[in-house]
């Protein structure tokens, strides 16, 4: 039986390039440029392997080919494909859930750290060739150890976090829709309404999928009630935040420092925040370890796999 085809988007580690070849007839590209015209470029395609770069919305979703009965993104978020247009048409969908938690919560912590000790201001100013040497009241930031970190969205990726954050002494609270059970919840605060927890949150971490249920959750409301001079850090989506309220925010002291993976509209983002030094600005590299990427490869590979294989995978998401 000839091998299954499959349509990639982007370029992939090589380990998984080599193994996409030796299980499909593997159509890889050299690129990293967004697709542009799907019916051309995965026809006769049975699945077709995107990233969250790639929108796969319900006009692309009709674009497809007919061949194409499987769409897995490199991601575990996916508010970038129509998932109900994609079942609409019969197409399955799987992900990478699970292994890349870690690495992400590792990307969150970084910037909690980064924003709250200053470390890109510190940065800047060593390679700008301006540090004159140690000063007692130099880049003082905020110690985290001690402090309150809110996590919106406790899922897997808001967990890790919080069991590192608990290494640095932090206490944790969470919000989300329902209550976990002890064992994962191991101490964490449960609230089940933003005016309790908000007022709380002297770091917050933005966890959350994307999508248009959690649209600009962080807004100008929500800001008011965090205390004055708390750190905001979002490795989730760039959708989460609106960008006007942040902005105003960090430059009004609402909020002292931000560290942001995620952008609305990325790779472009706000202008302003550039001009901001309270900010860190890192370009989405939650899951970027050599480890997690290829665990990514070999779980997305293997969804596609199953899924053509009659299978129903536990990355299935629709
Ligand atoms: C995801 O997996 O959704 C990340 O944003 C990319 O690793």
């Amino acid at each position: 039986m000839p091998k299954p085809v499959l349509f990639v988007t982007r370029r992939l580690p090589a380990s998984i390039e080599a193994q996409a070849q030796q299980d499909y007839q593997a159509r890889l590209t050299p690129s990293d440029v967004a697709i542009t015209d799907l019916l051309t470029q995965a026809e006769g395609a049975d699945a077709v392997l995107c990233c969250p770069g790639d929108t796969l919305d319900s006009k692309a979703i009709a674009a497809l080919p007919a061949s194409v009965k499987v769409i897995g993104t490199f991601s575990v978020g996916y508010d970038h494909i129509d998932i109900a247009a994609a079942k609409a048409r019969g197409i399955r969908v799987c992900n990478t859930p699970d292994v890349l938690s870690v690495a992400t919560a590792e990307c969150a912590m970084l910037l909690i750290l980064a924003a709250a000790r200053r470390a890109g201001e510190g940065e800047r100013l060593v390679r700008a060739g301006k540090w004159d040497g140690w000063a007692p009241t130099q880049l003082m930031g905020t110690q985290v150890s001690g402090r309150r970190l809110g996590i919106f969205g406790m899922g897997r990726i808001g967990r890790e976090i919080a069991r590192m954050a608990r290494g640095f002494g932090m206490e944790i609270h969470y919000r989300d829709m329902t209550r976990l059970p002890p064992d994962l919840e191991q101490g964490a605060i449960f609230h089940d309404n933003d005016d309790s927890f908000l007022p709380l949150c002297q770091v917050l971490s933005l966890n959350a999928p994307g999508g248009d249920g959690t649209r600009h959750w962080l807004n100008e409301a929500r800001i008011g009630k965090l205390p004055m001079g708390s750190v905001v850090v979002n490795a989730a989506r760039g959708t989460l935040v609106d960008d006007g309220a942040l902005i105003a925010a960090l430059r009004s002291g609402q909020i002292a420092a931000a560290g942001l993976d995620v952008y609305n509209g990325e790779p472009r983002l706000h202008a302003d925040y550039l001009t901001l030094e309270n900010v860190v600005l890192l370009p989405h590299l939650g899951s970027a370890t050599t480890e997690t990427r290829d665990a990514m490869g070999r779980i997305v590979l293997s969804g596609i796999g199953a899924i053509l294989a009659g299978e129903t995978p536990s990355n299935l998401v629709v």
